[in-house]
């Protein structure tokens, strides 16, 4: 039980850190695609000859030379080997050397030097002849940076609505987000044309991401099934010990009820009240191996009859023995250790406080309380309040004081409870 209590927390620790990530990447991504969108729109209204006509000439050499590279070579990267950087230039060719660097140096340094070329080599197969002014080359990387970062920001965005599920933290697999997957590896490597080793590194980390949330849905699939069964039979138990002993009547719903009460005031989780409530409904199971003629018996039991009685929390526990399952695990606990007490005067084992288990000690009370406010075989009902003051009288001896506290705190949702599940008279 502790244990997937500890992997979901994990789960939802490593959901929120990704997120914080994710997010952060998002608005960068927001920032370059607006910076660049923006640029590349201001460039395009821009005349061409701006710049002064020396440069533009230079320029123009700049691009014949780098187009012939890439032509002859095939590798635009050759570019930058033939060009042997002076550390300070002296004259004009050693300024132009210069700037031809600087101008190749600040299309690395945008970070995406493949881009111009794989945009110009699509643009030149589809018969488009381009004209490389550096505006245009400068518009055209702008624009690509700027499709880069949008399709970095879908990607983002749909990873942290997967991870919107995982720190949540309740079902964090789901079929629906696998798939979603899928389709975003698609998408990824689609960015092949414009950057191919980013978008194949995305394409099988995000396929791989896939077909994790796909066998995490199955997994849960699979425990939610398990879950299911026990409930079904931990409910058919119940009903087959309610009819053992007709008198017990809603005994059994309303000690689950009571118990879920004061576990949500002791502060168990969420997931423990489920489940306690649950196994609780079994706390009496070991009476069907107790013969009915005691069970039913409208007078006191002698002494003889008290230690057969007696004897019902150990075939519980003996009864769900071999049981798989957390709840039916807990409902064994609970059917050996809801008749101790904490002062170690209680049985079958004679434990003593928080030796028992705080599931135990919760059904205790639930137990007596509903015992002594129904009606037996051999006594009447008791007054609620009589049967308040009992349980107040036994802090701390008969019963864990934390609990009685809890069911003092909670004694008007308790008593609402009983009337609400009172036996048909
Ligand atoms: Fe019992
Ligand atoms: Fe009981």
């Amino acid at each position: 039980m502790d244990r997937s209590k500890k992997a979901r927390q994990k789960i939802k620790v490593i959901g929120t850190v990704f997120r914080v990530i994710l997010t952060f990447i998002i608005i960068i991504g927001m920032i370059v695609t607006i910076t660049t969108a923006a640029l590349g729109i201001f460039l395009v209204t821009v005349p061409d000859n701006i710049l002064p006509d020396e440069l533009n000439t230079r320029i123009s050499d700049f691009i014949a030379e780098a187009d012939k590279a890439t032509t002859d070579e095939d590798d635009p990267d050759n570019l930058l080997e033939n060009i042997t950087l002076p550390s300070t230039p002296t004259n004009k060719e050693e300024a132009e050397e210069y700037f031809k660097y600087a101008l190749k140096e600040l299309i690395e340094s945008i970070g995406n030097g493949r881009a111009e070329s794989g945009v110009i080599f699509l643009l030149n197969t589809m018969g488009i002849k381009v004209d490389l002014s550096v505006k245009s080359l400068v518009v055209i990387l702008l624009f690509t940076v700027s499709l880069f970062s949008v399709m970095i920001i879908v990607y983002n965005s749909v990873l942290n609505s997967m991870m919107k599920t995982l720190s949540k933290g309740e079902r964090p697999f789901t079929i629906k987000a696998a798939k979603k997957l899928r389709r975003l590896s698609i998408l990824m490597l689609l960015l092949v044309l414009i950057e191919p080793l980013t978008s194949l590194v995305l394409f099988s980390v995000t396929l791989i991401f896939s077909y994790l949330f796909e066998y995490g849905a199955y997994l849960q699939e699979k425990a939610d099934e398990t879950t299911r069964i026990q409930e079904e039979m931990i409910m058919s138990f119940a009903e087959v010990t309610e009819n053992k002993s007709e008198q017990t009547g809603k005994h059994v719903r309303r000690v689950a009820e009571y118990s879920k009460i004061i576990a949500e005031e002791m502060g168990l989780s969420e997931e423990q009240v489920s489940k306690l409530r649950l196994a609780s409904t079994m706390h009496d199971i070991g009476k069907l191996l107790i013969p009915a003629d005691i069970l039913e018996k409208p007078a006191r039991l002698t002494d003889e009859e008290f230690a057969t009685i007696k004897k019902h929390p150990g075939y519980g526990g003996q009864l769900l023995n071999n049981v798989e399952g957390d709840v039916m695990g807990l409902a064994k606990t609970i059917a050996l250790d809801h008749h101790e007490r904490v002062d170690g005067r209680g049985y079958p084992d004679g434990k003593t406080g928080n030796y028992i288990s705080i599931e135990g000690r919760i059904v205790a009370v639930a137990d007596v309380y509903d015992a002594l406010t129904s009606k037996r075989s051999y006594k009447e009902p008791w007054d609620h309040e009589k049967a308040y003051e009992e349980i107040v009288k036994g802090s701390g001896t008969q019963f864990d004081a934390s609990v009685v506290e809890a069911f003092k705190k909670r004694y008007s949702d308790i008593n609402a409870l009983r009337q609400q599940y009172a036996d048909a008279v």
